[in-house]
């Protein structure tokens, strides 16, 4: 990817105010939280989130959380329920994200929740993620701001040591105060569920609800969204690095040339990435087998790959 300056932005109203019009330009910007620092990018644009896990360097797509800055900007992304609301009065803002089903017109990116239906939301206490969320007034998807595969980072020099010249500024306001990422409840469910032990002890979290949160099991679909459910799959057989579509195929293209919709005519992976999720699912909504374009795996189409992989598996 273009190496680029990064800005290194003083958390004061001028520097938070810079952030803010960088993510509204589509930019990066890494902004501490109290958990960890966050590599964030507007959560309603598609490219610009596809461009985290291109300076991330992630082989595959996880889904993100969406950060808001309070209760009731997360109520217009996702069907709220009692549990989350005695939850959201209790720890919020904090170090909790709640995993609830998505509200019709959310207007995320399929790319932020890896085509799943819920969306990971969570509101920062941290002032400065306060103030940048204000400003902006739109959800921001968010990962720990650290290149894939290494360890988060608690301070903007670490975020600076693993992505300095590959995102556009840094809003330095010291060290985390949580250290750790965020505990994260599932509620999408008819129990609640443990989906990570995070900065929140889960203790505290079943004093609140007067019962024992389910623990995630790994090896159980319908508790592991993070896990298996995660792994779209259209209903209809995916067939990959098809050159020509064949009888009774839809196709999936990329780059220029006939075919059903296009991941980017121009063959720019940032644009397919973005628009990855949403064609599948409008592709699978007409029943018929999926026939996909080769797609490069030089940088974000090491992770379009991945996808389609699983999309691809055979399954029963
Ligand atoms: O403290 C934190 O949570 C930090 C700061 C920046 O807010 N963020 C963070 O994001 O840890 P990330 O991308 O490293 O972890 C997100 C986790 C993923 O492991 C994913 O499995 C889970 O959240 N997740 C997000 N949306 C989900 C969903 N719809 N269903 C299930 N799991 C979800
Ligand atoms: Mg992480």
């Amino acid at each position: 990817m273009p190496q680029q300056s990064t800005e290194i932005l003083a958390a004061t109203a001028s520097g938070i105010a810079r952030a803010a019009r960088l993510l509204q330009a589509g930019q990066l910007v890494s902004f501490p939280t109290e958990t960890v620092y966050g590599l964030g990018a507007d959560a309603r644009q598609g490219k610009a989130v596809a461009a985290i896990y291109e300076a991330k360097g992630r082989p595959s797509f996880n889904p993100l959380i969406a950060h808001v800055h309070s209760a009731e900007a997360a109520r217009r992304y996702v069907q709220w329920n009692d549990v989350a609301e005695q939850l959201a009065a209790a720890f919020w803002p904090g170090p909790m994200t709640l995993v609830l089903p998505l509200r019709a017109g959310h207007g995320i990116s399929p790319l932020v929740t890896a085509g799943l239906e819920t969306l990971g939301v969570r509101v920062p206490a941290h002032p400065a993620a306060q103030v940048l969320l204000r400003e902006l007034d739109g959800p921001v998807a968010a990962p720990s701001a650290n290149p894939s595969g290494k360890i988060s980072p608690t301070t903007a020099a670490h975020v600076k040591a693993g992505l300095d010249g590959r995102i556009a500024a840094i809003l330095d306001d010291g060290a985390c105060g949580v250290g750790l990422e965020s505990t994260i409840i599932g509620l999408a469910g008819p129990d609640p569920l443990l989906l990570r032990p995070g900065g929140l002890a889960a203790e505290e979290i079943e004093a609140v609800l007067g019962r024992k949160l389910a623990e995630r099991d790994v090896h159980d679909p319908l508790t592991a969204p993070g896990q298996l459910l995660s792994h779209y799959a259209p209903g209809a057989p995916v067939r990959l690095n098809a050159e020509a579509p064949r009888d009774g195929e839809l196709y999936l293209g990329f780059g220029p040339g006939p075919c059903d919709l296009n991941l980017s005519e121009s063959g720019d992976l940032a644009e397919a990435a973005a628009n990855l999720f949403g064609q599948l699912h409008q592709l699978d909504a007409l029943g018929k087998p999926i026939a996909v374009a080769p797609i490069p795996m030089r940088g974000l189409g090491e992770a379009i790959n991945d996808r389609l992989r699983r999309a691809a598996a055979p399954r029963d």
